[in-house]
Protein backbone atom coordinates (compact mmCIF):
# COMPACT_ATOMS: atom_id res chain seq x y z
CA UNK A 1 0.00 0.00 0.00
CA UNK A 2 1.08 3.73 -0.84
CA UNK A 3 2.61 5.63 2.28
CA UNK A 4 0.63 8.08 3.01
CA UNK A 5 1.09 12.14 2.53
CA UNK A 6 4.79 11.23 0.98
CA UNK A 7 6.43 12.49 -1.79
CA UNK A 8 5.58 10.18 -5.33
CA UNK A 9 8.04 7.62 -4.64
CA UNK A 10 6.75 5.03 -5.98
CA UNK A 11 5.55 5.99 -9.09
CA UNK A 12 6.41 4.27 -11.87
CA UNK A 13 9.93 6.53 -12.86
CA UNK A 14 8.67 7.34 -16.41
CA UNK A 15 5.25 8.83 -15.89
CA UNK A 16 7.08 10.80 -12.63
CA UNK A 17 9.73 11.99 -14.31
CA UNK A 18 7.35 14.00 -17.63
CA UNK A 19 5.16 15.62 -14.69
CA UNK A 20 7.98 16.47 -12.82
CA UNK A 21 9.70 19.00 -15.26
CA UNK A 22 5.97 20.59 -15.81
CA UNK A 23 5.03 20.91 -12.20
CA UNK A 24 8.24 21.18 -10.35
CA UNK A 25 9.32 25.26 -9.64
CA UNK A 26 13.14 25.56 -9.73
CA UNK A 27 15.51 28.06 -9.18
CA UNK A 28 19.03 28.80 -8.35
CA UNK A 29 18.00 29.91 -5.05
CA UNK A 30 15.62 28.73 -2.45
CA UNK A 31 15.10 30.70 0.61
CA UNK A 32 13.16 29.48 3.27
CA UNK A 33 12.02 32.66 5.30
CA UNK A 34 11.54 36.51 5.16
CA UNK A 35 13.38 37.42 7.92
CA UNK A 36 16.86 39.32 8.01
CA UNK A 37 18.48 36.47 7.42
CA UNK A 38 16.71 35.18 3.91
CA UNK A 39 15.96 39.05 3.08
CA UNK A 40 19.96 39.54 3.30
CA UNK A 41 21.04 36.59 1.98
CA UNK A 42 18.29 36.72 -1.27
CA UNK A 43 19.73 40.60 -2.36
CA UNK A 44 23.06 39.22 -2.08
CA UNK A 45 22.76 36.29 -4.25
CA UNK A 46 19.90 37.56 -6.54
CA UNK A 47 22.47 39.03 -9.38
CA UNK A 48 23.79 35.27 -9.64
CA UNK A 49 20.63 33.72 -10.26
CA UNK A 50 16.56 33.33 -9.90
CA UNK A 51 15.84 33.17 -6.09
CA UNK A 52 12.58 32.00 -4.65
CA UNK A 53 11.79 33.35 -1.10
CA UNK A 54 9.49 31.03 0.85
CA UNK A 55 7.20 32.51 3.53
CA UNK A 56 4.45 31.17 6.03
CA UNK A 57 2.60 34.49 6.23
CA UNK A 58 2.75 38.47 4.91
CA UNK A 59 6.07 39.22 3.32
CA UNK A 60 7.52 41.14 6.45
CA UNK A 61 5.87 38.69 9.82
CA UNK A 62 8.76 37.31 11.34
CA UNK A 63 10.36 37.59 14.48
CA UNK A 64 13.14 40.07 12.70
CA UNK A 65 9.69 42.94 12.49
CA UNK A 66 9.31 42.74 16.02
CA UNK A 67 12.97 43.48 16.86
CA UNK A 68 13.02 46.55 19.59
CA UNK A 69 16.38 46.94 21.20
CA UNK A 70 18.60 47.18 17.76
CA UNK A 71 21.79 45.52 16.64
CA UNK A 72 25.20 45.69 18.29
CA UNK A 73 28.14 46.35 16.51
CA UNK A 74 31.28 48.35 17.45
CA UNK A 75 30.96 52.14 15.58
CA UNK A 76 31.95 54.20 18.39
CA UNK A 77 35.57 55.81 19.25
CA UNK A 78 35.12 54.72 22.88
CA UNK A 79 34.68 51.60 21.81
CA UNK A 80 36.19 48.38 20.85
CA UNK A 81 35.76 45.01 19.35
CA UNK A 82 37.79 43.58 22.16
CA UNK A 83 35.01 44.58 24.76
CA UNK A 84 32.29 43.75 22.29
CA UNK A 85 33.74 40.24 21.91
CA UNK A 86 34.50 40.05 25.84
CA UNK A 87 31.09 40.60 27.12
CA UNK A 88 29.85 37.98 24.20
CA UNK A 89 32.22 35.49 26.40
CA UNK A 90 31.13 36.34 29.23
CA UNK A 91 26.95 36.18 28.75
CA UNK A 92 28.08 32.85 26.51
CA UNK A 93 29.37 31.36 30.12
CA UNK A 94 32.09 29.57 28.79
CA UNK A 95 30.16 27.91 25.73
CA UNK A 96 31.05 30.55 22.53
CA UNK A 97 33.22 29.58 19.71
CA UNK A 98 35.58 32.30 20.42
CA UNK A 99 36.88 32.43 16.40
CA UNK A 100 33.17 32.50 15.18
CA UNK A 101 32.46 35.57 17.70
CA UNK A 102 35.57 37.52 16.62
CA UNK A 103 34.54 36.79 13.28
CA UNK A 104 30.77 38.27 13.65
CA UNK A 105 31.85 41.17 16.28
CA UNK A 106 34.68 42.11 13.70
CA UNK A 107 32.49 42.02 10.58
CA UNK A 108 29.45 43.97 11.95
CA UNK A 109 30.41 47.66 11.03
CA UNK A 110 30.54 46.41 7.12
CA UNK A 111 26.57 44.62 7.38
CA UNK A 112 25.86 47.67 9.03
CA UNK A 113 27.54 50.13 6.46
CA UNK A 114 25.56 48.20 4.05
CA UNK A 115 22.19 47.97 5.66
CA UNK A 116 22.66 51.91 6.25
CA UNK A 117 23.45 52.17 2.33
CA UNK A 118 20.10 49.85 1.34
CA UNK A 119 17.78 52.82 3.00
CA UNK A 120 17.53 51.67 6.50
CA UNK A 121 17.29 55.00 9.45
CA UNK A 122 18.43 54.06 12.16
CA UNK A 123 18.30 57.01 15.16
CA UNK A 124 20.58 59.86 15.50
CA UNK A 125 22.13 61.35 18.74
CA UNK A 126 20.50 64.63 19.34
CA UNK A 127 24.45 65.60 20.06
CA UNK A 128 26.86 66.10 16.99
CA UNK A 129 29.81 64.25 16.30
CA UNK A 130 33.76 65.37 16.97
CA UNK A 131 33.52 67.16 13.57
CA UNK A 132 30.56 68.86 13.93
CA UNK A 133 28.44 66.20 12.06
CA UNK A 134 25.42 63.88 12.60
CA UNK A 135 26.32 60.89 14.38
CA UNK A 136 24.29 57.52 15.36
CA UNK A 137 22.29 57.24 18.48
CA UNK A 138 23.64 54.19 20.66
CA UNK A 139 21.58 52.31 23.21
CA UNK A 140 22.95 49.70 26.00
CA UNK A 141 21.08 47.06 27.01
CA UNK A 142 21.91 43.97 29.53
CA UNK A 143 25.50 42.43 29.69
CA UNK A 144 27.25 45.29 27.42
CA UNK A 145 29.96 47.05 29.02
CA UNK A 146 29.55 50.05 26.60
CA UNK A 147 26.40 52.00 24.72
CA UNK A 148 26.66 50.05 21.51
CA UNK A 149 23.47 49.53 20.10
CA UNK A 150 21.99 50.87 17.19
CA UNK A 151 18.59 51.55 17.15
CA UNK A 152 14.90 53.16 15.15
CA UNK A 153 13.85 54.33 18.32
CA UNK A 154 11.76 50.84 19.39
CA UNK A 155 11.26 49.82 16.40
CA UNK A 156 14.43 48.66 14.78
CA UNK A 157 12.76 45.31 13.69
CA UNK A 158 9.89 47.03 11.21
CA UNK A 159 12.42 49.67 9.76
CA UNK A 160 14.92 46.54 9.47
CA UNK A 161 12.09 45.11 7.08
CA UNK A 162 10.86 48.02 5.57
CA UNK A 163 14.66 48.45 4.02
CA UNK A 164 14.79 45.12 2.74
CA UNK A 165 11.96 44.43 1.38
CA UNK A 166 12.27 47.73 -0.46
CA UNK A 167 15.08 47.23 -2.23
CA UNK A 168 13.88 43.23 -2.55
CA UNK A 169 11.40 45.15 -4.41
CA UNK A 170 13.84 46.17 -6.88
CA UNK A 171 15.14 43.18 -7.89
CA UNK A 172 13.53 41.27 -10.66
CA UNK A 173 15.55 38.47 -9.88
CA UNK A 174 13.10 37.39 -6.71
CA UNK A 175 10.41 36.18 -6.25
CA UNK A 176 8.24 35.84 -2.71
CA UNK A 177 5.76 33.36 -2.15
CA UNK A 178 3.85 34.22 0.78
CA UNK A 179 1.41 32.04 2.96
CA UNK A 180 3.52 28.93 1.86
CA UNK A 181 4.72 26.76 4.55
CA UNK A 182 7.67 24.66 3.67
CA UNK A 183 6.81 20.76 4.80
CA UNK A 184 9.97 18.95 4.90
CA UNK A 185 13.21 18.86 2.77
CA UNK A 186 14.21 16.75 0.22
CA UNK A 187 17.40 14.97 0.13
CA UNK A 188 18.93 12.73 -1.57
CA UNK A 189 19.45 10.59 0.98
CA UNK A 190 15.55 9.67 0.86
CA UNK A 191 15.37 9.61 -2.77
CA UNK A 192 17.34 6.77 -2.24
CA UNK A 193 15.00 4.75 -0.31
CA UNK A 194 12.74 5.32 -3.05
CA UNK A 195 12.95 3.21 -6.40
CA UNK A 196 14.25 6.18 -7.92
CA UNK A 197 18.06 4.79 -7.52
CA UNK A 198 20.75 7.32 -9.01
CA UNK A 199 24.40 5.95 -7.67
CA UNK A 200 25.89 9.54 -8.28
CA UNK A 201 23.29 10.62 -5.68
CA UNK A 202 24.97 7.95 -2.93
CA UNK A 203 27.95 9.86 -2.85
CA UNK A 204 26.61 12.12 -0.33
CA UNK A 205 23.22 13.44 1.77
CA UNK A 206 22.09 16.60 -0.41
CA UNK A 207 19.32 19.03 -0.34
CA UNK A 208 17.50 19.49 -3.33
CA UNK A 209 15.10 21.55 -2.08
CA UNK A 210 11.52 21.34 -0.02
CA UNK A 211 7.91 20.49 -0.06
CA UNK A 212 5.66 23.65 0.25
CA UNK A 213 2.62 23.87 1.55
CA UNK A 214 0.23 26.69 -0.18
CA UNK A 215 -2.31 27.76 2.41
CA UNK A 216 -4.57 29.57 -0.16
CA UNK A 217 -4.66 26.80 -2.67
CA UNK A 218 -4.52 23.67 -0.58
CA UNK A 219 -1.77 22.37 -2.85
CA UNK A 220 1.70 21.01 -1.78
CA UNK A 221 4.21 22.26 -4.27
CA UNK A 222 7.91 20.90 -4.79
CA UNK A 223 10.21 23.56 -4.92
CA UNK A 224 13.76 22.08 -6.32
CA UNK A 225 17.04 24.46 -6.55
CA UNK A 226 20.59 23.47 -6.07
CA UNK A 227 21.46 25.78 -2.83
CA UNK A 228 18.51 25.60 -0.26
CA UNK A 229 18.58 27.97 2.85
CA UNK A 230 16.80 27.24 6.09
CA UNK A 231 16.18 31.66 7.24
CA UNK A 232 12.80 30.07 9.36
CA UNK A 233 14.10 32.03 12.48
CA UNK A 234 13.21 30.30 16.22
CA UNK A 235 10.67 28.40 18.36
CA UNK A 236 9.35 31.00 21.13
CA UNK A 237 5.51 29.00 20.23
CA UNK A 238 7.32 25.94 22.09
CA UNK A 239 6.10 27.98 25.04
CA UNK A 240 3.12 28.91 26.54
CA UNK A 241 4.58 32.39 27.26
CA UNK A 242 6.74 34.34 24.25
CA UNK A 243 7.81 37.06 22.95
CA UNK A 244 7.83 35.48 20.07
CA UNK A 245 4.65 36.28 16.90
CA UNK A 246 2.99 33.07 15.88
CA UNK A 247 5.62 32.24 13.12
CA UNK A 248 8.02 31.13 15.42
CA UNK A 249 7.46 27.44 15.67
CA UNK A 250 10.86 25.88 15.42
CA UNK A 251 10.09 24.67 12.06
CA UNK A 252 13.59 24.74 10.42
CA UNK A 253 15.05 22.74 12.64
CA UNK A 254 12.60 20.87 13.06
CA UNK A 255 12.71 20.03 8.88
CA UNK A 256 16.55 20.27 9.37
CA UNK A 257 16.63 17.44 12.00
CA UNK A 258 14.46 14.91 9.95
CA UNK A 259 16.42 15.39 6.92
CA UNK A 260 19.78 13.72 9.05
CA UNK A 261 20.51 17.65 9.75
CA UNK A 262 23.56 17.88 13.25
CA UNK A 263 21.08 19.97 15.44
CA UNK A 264 22.92 21.20 18.82
CA UNK A 265 22.43 23.31 22.42
CA UNK A 266 18.75 23.02 22.15
CA UNK A 267 18.62 23.84 25.99
CA UNK A 268 19.77 26.93 25.89
CA UNK A 269 16.67 28.94 25.19
CA UNK A 270 16.30 32.44 26.14
CA UNK A 271 13.78 34.09 28.56
CA UNK A 272 13.35 37.37 27.99
CA UNK A 273 12.75 39.21 31.55
CA UNK A 274 10.79 41.72 30.66
CA UNK A 275 6.85 41.25 28.22
CA UNK A 276 4.18 42.83 29.41
CA UNK A 277 2.20 41.47 31.84
CA UNK A 278 -1.46 42.02 30.73
CA UNK A 279 -4.16 39.95 30.29
CA UNK A 280 -5.27 41.33 27.32
CA UNK A 281 -1.44 42.08 26.07
CA UNK A 282 -0.18 38.62 23.68
CA UNK A 283 3.75 38.87 23.65
CA UNK A 284 4.62 42.09 23.87
CA UNK A 285 8.22 42.87 24.90
CA UNK A 286 9.11 45.63 26.97
CA UNK A 287 12.76 45.93 25.00
CA UNK A 288 15.96 45.74 27.75
CA UNK A 289 16.51 49.07 26.63
CA UNK A 290 14.53 50.87 28.84
CA UNK A 291 16.83 49.27 31.43
CA UNK A 292 19.62 50.49 29.28
CA UNK A 293 17.99 53.74 29.81
CA UNK A 294 17.51 53.83 33.62
CA UNK A 295 14.82 51.36 33.70
CA UNK A 296 14.48 49.66 37.98
CA UNK A 297 13.03 46.21 38.49
CA UNK A 298 11.16 46.16 41.84
CA UNK A 299 8.77 43.89 43.07
CA UNK A 300 5.05 44.65 43.80
CA UNK A 301 5.62 46.19 47.07
CA UNK A 302 8.12 48.40 45.48
CA UNK A 303 11.63 46.64 46.47
CA UNK A 304 15.01 47.11 44.11
CA UNK A 305 15.68 43.62 44.34
CA UNK A 306 18.69 43.01 41.26
CA UNK A 307 21.31 44.26 43.63
CA UNK A 308 21.23 40.95 45.46
CA UNK A 309 22.09 39.04 42.31
CA UNK A 310 24.49 40.90 40.35
CA UNK A 311 27.01 43.55 40.29
CA UNK A 312 25.45 44.73 36.90
CA UNK A 313 21.68 45.04 38.99
CA UNK A 314 19.00 45.26 36.54
CA UNK A 315 20.96 45.65 33.81
CA UNK A 316 22.95 42.11 34.64
CA UNK A 317 22.89 39.35 31.79
CA UNK A 318 19.36 38.16 30.75
CA UNK A 319 19.63 34.68 32.09
CA UNK A 320 20.37 36.19 35.71
CA UNK A 321 18.18 38.18 35.10
CA UNK A 322 14.98 36.57 33.99
CA UNK A 323 16.29 33.70 37.01
CA UNK A 324 16.47 36.38 39.30
CA UNK A 325 12.84 37.89 38.52
CA UNK A 326 11.68 33.86 38.87
CA UNK A 327 12.62 33.38 41.81
CA UNK A 328 11.44 36.81 43.31
CA UNK A 329 7.89 35.73 41.64
CA UNK A 330 7.73 32.39 43.54
CA UNK A 331 8.81 33.32 46.81
CA UNK A 332 6.42 35.86 46.73
CA UNK A 333 3.67 34.06 45.32
CA UNK A 334 3.05 37.24 43.06
CA UNK A 335 2.12 36.90 39.16
CA UNK A 336 4.73 39.43 38.39
CA UNK A 337 7.32 42.50 38.73
CA UNK A 338 7.29 45.66 38.14
CA UNK A 339 9.97 47.88 35.63
CA UNK A 340 9.64 51.45 36.59
CA UNK A 341 11.38 54.07 34.42
CA UNK A 342 8.90 57.28 35.92
CA UNK A 343 12.01 58.85 37.28
CA UNK A 344 13.05 59.85 33.80
CA UNK A 345 11.56 62.60 32.00
CA UNK A 346 7.94 61.79 30.30
CA UNK A 347 9.40 64.37 27.13
CA UNK A 348 12.49 61.89 26.84
CA UNK A 349 10.15 58.28 27.63
CA UNK A 350 8.36 59.21 25.15
CA UNK A 351 10.63 60.02 22.42
CA UNK A 352 13.09 56.80 22.98
CA UNK A 353 10.42 54.34 23.32
CA UNK A 354 7.18 55.19 21.75
CA UNK A 355 6.00 52.42 20.70
CA UNK A 356 6.32 50.68 23.99
CA UNK A 357 4.68 53.95 25.22
CA UNK A 358 1.54 53.75 22.89
CA UNK A 359 1.02 49.98 23.50
CA UNK A 360 1.14 50.50 27.22
CA UNK A 361 -1.36 53.07 27.03
CA UNK A 362 -3.65 51.19 25.00
CA UNK A 363 -3.65 48.65 27.78
CA UNK A 364 -4.16 52.20 30.42
CA UNK A 365 -0.28 51.91 31.93
CA UNK A 366 1.32 55.50 31.55
CA UNK A 367 4.90 54.18 31.43
CA UNK A 368 5.73 58.44 32.52
CA UNK A 369 3.82 57.79 35.70
CA UNK A 370 3.38 54.07 36.69
CA UNK A 371 5.58 51.22 36.53
CA UNK A 372 5.49 48.52 34.11
CA UNK A 373 3.97 44.92 35.14
CA UNK A 374 6.36 42.52 33.33
CA UNK A 375 7.02 38.69 33.29
CA UNK A 376 10.12 37.05 31.75
CA UNK A 377 8.61 34.72 28.60
CA UNK A 378 10.54 32.25 26.14
CA UNK A 379 12.22 34.90 23.57
CA UNK A 380 15.53 33.48 21.77
CA UNK A 381 16.74 29.88 20.70
CA UNK A 382 20.22 30.27 21.60
CA UNK A 383 20.96 26.38 19.52
CA UNK A 384 19.53 25.34 16.59
CA UNK A 385 21.04 23.79 13.40
CA UNK A 386 24.91 23.31 13.75
CA UNK A 387 26.98 25.27 11.06
CA UNK A 388 30.07 27.01 10.99
CA UNK A 389 30.31 31.14 10.43
CA UNK A 390 29.65 30.95 6.53
CA UNK A 391 25.97 28.75 6.99
CA UNK A 392 27.17 25.14 6.03
CA UNK A 393 25.43 22.22 7.66
CA UNK A 394 26.17 18.96 7.55
CA UNK A 395 24.38 18.18 4.66
CA UNK A 396 25.70 19.47 0.96
CA UNK A 397 23.54 22.57 -0.74
CA UNK A 398 22.14 23.36 2.83
CA UNK A 399 22.45 26.63 4.26
CA UNK A 400 21.42 27.67 7.59
CA UNK A 401 21.42 31.62 8.63
CA UNK A 402 19.83 33.51 11.26
CA UNK A 403 18.01 32.05 14.61
CA UNK A 404 17.80 29.15 13.59
CA UNK A 405 21.24 28.18 13.05
CA UNK A 406 23.67 27.27 15.54
CA UNK A 407 27.26 29.05 14.87
CA UNK A 408 28.65 28.85 18.39
CA UNK A 409 28.05 32.66 19.18
CA UNK A 410 25.74 32.76 21.19
CA UNK A 411 27.15 29.64 23.88
CA UNK A 412 24.93 29.06 26.41
CA UNK A 413 23.42 32.40 26.47
CA UNK A 414 23.22 35.36 23.73
CA UNK A 415 24.05 38.66 24.87
CA UNK A 416 21.56 41.33 23.69
CA UNK A 417 20.88 42.49 20.09
CA UNK A 418 23.95 40.25 18.91
CA UNK A 419 21.08 38.24 16.76
CA UNK A 420 20.43 40.58 14.25
CA UNK A 421 24.16 41.16 13.89
CA UNK A 422 24.68 37.35 13.43
CA UNK A 423 21.95 37.03 10.87
CA UNK A 424 23.88 39.58 8.71
CA UNK A 425 27.12 38.66 8.75
CA UNK A 426 26.37 35.00 8.39
CA UNK A 427 23.84 35.86 5.36
CA UNK A 428 26.83 37.90 3.60
CA UNK A 429 29.66 35.16 4.22
CA UNK A 430 27.06 32.30 2.90
CA UNK A 431 26.10 34.50 0.10
CA UNK A 432 30.22 34.33 -0.76
CA UNK A 433 30.98 30.81 -0.14
CA UNK A 434 28.34 30.00 -2.13
CA UNK A 435 28.79 32.35 -4.84
CA UNK A 436 32.75 31.24 -5.03
CA UNK A 437 32.40 27.38 -4.70
CA UNK A 438 29.23 25.50 -4.65
CA UNK A 439 27.04 27.46 -6.98
CA UNK A 440 28.62 26.63 -10.37
CA UNK A 441 26.04 25.89 -12.82
CA UNK A 442 25.18 22.54 -10.74
CA UNK A 443 21.85 20.42 -12.12
CA UNK A 444 19.60 19.20 -9.41
CA UNK A 445 17.76 15.75 -10.17
CA UNK A 446 14.78 15.05 -10.87
CA UNK A 447 12.67 15.10 -8.09
CA UNK A 448 9.31 12.92 -6.98
CA UNK A 449 6.15 15.32 -6.59
CA UNK A 450 4.40 14.86 -3.17
CA UNK A 451 1.30 12.92 -3.21
CA UNK A 452 -1.49 13.00 -0.18
CA UNK A 453 -2.04 9.16 -0.27
CA UNK A 454 -5.32 7.65 1.41
CA UNK A 455 -4.88 10.94 3.60
CA UNK A 456 -8.43 12.41 3.95
CA UNK A 457 -9.48 16.06 5.79
CA UNK A 458 -9.20 15.51 9.13
CA UNK A 459 -12.59 15.11 10.87
CA UNK A 460 -11.63 16.42 14.63
CA UNK A 461 -9.41 20.15 14.59
CA UNK A 462 -9.54 19.65 18.20
CA UNK A 463 -6.81 16.66 18.31
CA UNK A 464 -4.86 19.46 16.76
CA UNK A 465 -5.81 22.26 18.91
CA UNK A 466 -5.96 19.95 21.86
CA UNK A 467 -2.21 18.97 21.86
CA UNK A 468 -0.88 22.25 20.60
CA UNK A 469 -1.69 23.74 24.27
CA UNK A 470 -0.97 21.15 25.97
CA UNK A 471 2.88 20.98 24.67
CA UNK A 472 3.27 24.68 25.10
CA UNK A 473 1.85 24.18 28.40
CA UNK A 474 3.85 21.46 29.35
CA UNK A 475 7.18 23.06 27.76
CA UNK A 476 6.00 26.06 30.30
CA UNK A 477 5.45 24.12 33.18
CA UNK A 478 8.20 21.38 33.35
CA UNK A 479 10.93 22.50 30.64
CA UNK A 480 11.40 26.20 31.69
CA UNK A 481 13.70 28.93 33.78
CA UNK A 482 14.39 26.37 36.47
CA UNK A 483 14.40 22.32 35.40
CA UNK A 484 15.05 19.58 37.84
CA UNK A 485 15.37 15.89 35.59
CA UNK A 486 12.66 14.43 37.41
CA UNK A 487 10.25 17.26 35.52
CA UNK A 488 12.50 16.98 32.12
CA UNK A 489 11.75 13.06 32.42
CA UNK A 490 7.84 13.71 32.90
CA UNK A 491 8.30 16.27 29.64
CA UNK A 492 9.87 13.28 27.71
CA UNK A 493 7.26 10.84 28.58
CA UNK A 494 4.25 13.11 28.01
CA UNK A 495 5.65 14.29 24.68
CA UNK A 496 6.24 10.93 23.26
CA UNK A 497 2.69 10.10 23.58
CA UNK A 498 1.53 13.31 22.07
CA UNK A 499 4.06 12.86 19.33
CA UNK A 500 2.70 9.80 18.45
CA UNK A 501 -0.80 10.97 17.90
CA UNK A 502 0.29 13.55 16.04
CA UNK A 503 2.40 11.57 13.90
CA UNK A 504 -0.76 9.33 13.40
CA UNK A 505 -2.53 12.35 12.65
CA UNK A 506 -0.18 13.13 10.01
CA UNK A 507 -0.29 10.39 7.85
CA UNK A 508 -3.92 10.36 7.90
CA UNK A 509 -5.35 13.41 7.33
CA UNK A 510 -4.39 16.24 4.67
CA UNK A 511 -1.64 18.54 5.70
CA UNK A 512 -3.38 21.80 7.02
CA UNK A 513 -0.85 25.04 8.39
CA UNK A 514 -1.68 24.02 12.15
CA UNK A 515 -0.88 20.57 11.47
CA UNK A 516 2.34 21.61 9.74
CA UNK A 517 3.49 23.88 12.97
CA UNK A 518 2.13 21.33 15.55
CA UNK A 519 4.44 18.60 14.25
CA UNK A 520 7.51 20.74 14.14
CA UNK A 521 6.53 22.00 17.74
CA UNK A 522 6.28 18.65 19.41
CA UNK A 523 9.65 17.62 17.40
CA UNK A 524 11.55 20.79 19.01
CA UNK A 525 10.04 20.76 22.36
CA UNK A 526 11.62 16.82 22.36
CA UNK A 527 15.14 18.17 21.13
CA UNK A 528 15.06 20.54 24.06
CA UNK A 529 14.37 17.97 26.47
CA UNK A 530 16.86 15.64 24.91
CA UNK A 531 19.75 18.43 25.20
CA UNK A 532 18.88 19.24 28.45
CA UNK A 533 19.12 15.85 29.65
CA UNK A 534 22.32 15.55 28.41
CA UNK A 535 24.24 18.27 30.15
CA UNK A 536 24.31 17.49 33.97
CA UNK A 537 25.33 21.18 34.77
CA UNK A 538 23.96 24.58 35.20
CA UNK A 539 25.33 26.70 32.50
CA UNK A 540 23.93 29.81 31.16
CA UNK A 541 20.40 29.64 30.33
CA UNK A 542 20.05 26.05 31.39
CA UNK A 543 19.48 26.02 35.17
CA UNK A 544 18.92 22.33 36.71
CA UNK A 545 18.51 22.00 40.62
CA UNK A 546 19.72 18.45 40.21
CA UNK A 547 23.22 20.11 38.42
CA UNK A 548 23.38 23.49 40.21
CA UNK A 549 27.16 23.89 39.36
CA UNK A 550 29.44 24.03 36.56
CA UNK A 551 30.64 20.86 35.75
CA UNK A 552 34.43 21.33 33.74
CA UNK A 553 33.89 18.14 31.32
CA UNK A 554 30.78 20.55 29.63
CA UNK A 555 32.75 23.33 28.92
CA UNK A 556 33.39 24.11 25.51
CA UNK A 557 31.09 20.70 24.99
CA UNK A 558 27.99 21.37 22.95
CA UNK A 559 24.91 18.76 23.10
CA UNK A 560 24.40 17.46 19.38
CA UNK A 561 21.67 15.63 18.24
CA UNK A 562 21.05 14.01 15.40
CA UNK A 563 17.86 11.34 14.08
CA UNK A 564 18.84 7.85 14.38
CA UNK A 565 21.53 8.76 17.62
P1 LIG B 1 12.81 35.61 11.56
O1 LIG B 1 12.96 37.06 11.51
O2 LIG B 1 12.01 35.06 12.65
O3 LIG B 1 12.18 35.14 10.18
C1 LIG B 1 11.77 33.82 10.01
C2 LIG B 1 11.00 33.73 8.72
O4 LIG B 1 10.79 32.38 8.37
C3 LIG B 1 9.63 34.35 8.78
O5 LIG B 1 9.42 35.03 7.56
C4 LIG B 1 8.69 33.16 8.87
O6 LIG B 1 7.41 33.38 8.37
C5 LIG B 1 9.44 32.18 8.01
N1 LIG B 1 9.14 30.77 8.26
C6 LIG B 1 9.25 30.06 9.41
N2 LIG B 1 8.93 28.77 9.20
C7 LIG B 1 8.62 28.67 7.88
C8 LIG B 1 8.20 27.60 7.06
N3 LIG B 1 8.02 26.36 7.53
N4 LIG B 1 7.97 27.85 5.76
C9 LIG B 1 8.11 29.09 5.25
N5 LIG B 1 8.51 30.14 5.99
C10 LIG B 1 8.75 29.92 7.29
N6 LIG B 1 17.45 40.51 18.32
C11 LIG B 1 18.35 41.51 18.29
O7 LIG B 1 19.49 41.29 17.88
N7 LIG B 1 18.00 42.75 18.69
C12 LIG B 1 16.75 43.06 19.14
O8 LIG B 1 16.46 44.19 19.46
C13 LIG B 1 15.80 42.02 19.19
N8 LIG B 1 14.54 42.26 19.66
C14 LIG B 1 13.62 41.25 19.61
C15 LIG B 1 12.31 41.52 19.99
C16 LIG B 1 11.33 40.55 19.88
C17 LIG B 1 9.93 40.85 20.30
C18 LIG B 1 11.68 39.27 19.37
C19 LIG B 1 10.64 38.21 19.24
C20 LIG B 1 12.99 38.99 19.02
C21 LIG B 1 13.97 39.98 19.13
N9 LIG B 1 15.29 39.73 18.76
C22 LIG B 1 16.20 40.75 18.75
C23 LIG B 1 15.65 38.47 18.15
C24 LIG B 1 15.68 38.67 16.63
O9 LIG B 1 14.61 39.49 16.26
C25 LIG B 1 15.61 37.39 15.88
O10 LIG B 1 16.53 36.48 16.39
C26 LIG B 1 15.92 37.61 14.41
O11 LIG B 1 15.08 38.61 13.91
C27 LIG B 1 15.75 36.34 13.64
O12 LIG B 1 15.85 36.63 12.29
P2 LIG B 1 15.67 35.44 11.25
O13 LIG B 1 15.73 36.06 9.91
O14 LIG B 1 16.60 34.36 11.59
O15 LIG B 1 14.22 34.87 11.55
C1 LIG C 1 15.12 43.86 23.51
O1 LIG C 1 14.86 44.90 22.92
O2 LIG C 1 15.11 43.76 24.74
C2 LIG C 1 15.42 42.66 22.74
C3 LIG C 1 16.84 42.62 22.41
C4 LIG C 1 17.26 41.25 22.01
O3 LIG C 1 16.53 40.29 22.16
O4 LIG C 1 18.40 41.14 21.55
Amino acid sequence: MLPLQCPNFFTSRRSTFALIFLQVKQFDFLILGSGIAGLSFALKVAPHGRVAIVTKKDRAESNTNYAQGGIASVTSKTDSFESHVQDTLTAGAGLCKENVVRTIVEEGPARIAELIALGMKFSESEAPSEDGGKQLDLGREGGHSERRILHAKDVTGREIERALLNAISQQPNIEIFENHIAIDLITSAKLQKSEIQNPKLKIENRCLGAYVFDKKSGRVETFSAPVTILATGGCGKVYLYTTNPDIATGDGVAMAYRAGASIADMEFVQFHPTCLYHPKAKSFLISEAVRGEGGILKTLGGREFMDGYHAMKSLAPRDIVARAIDSEMKKSGADCVLLDITHKPAKFIIERFPNIYQTCLRYGIDITKEPIPVVPAAHYQCGGVVTNVDGETDIAGLYAVGEVACTGLHGANRLASNSLLEALVCAHRAAEKILGTHHASRITPPIPLWQSGHATNADELVVVSHNWYEIRRLMWDYVGIVRTNKRLLRAQSRLANLQQEIQEYYWDFNVTADLLELRNIATVAELIVHCALMRPESRGLNYNLDFPNLNSDWAQRDSVVRRGN
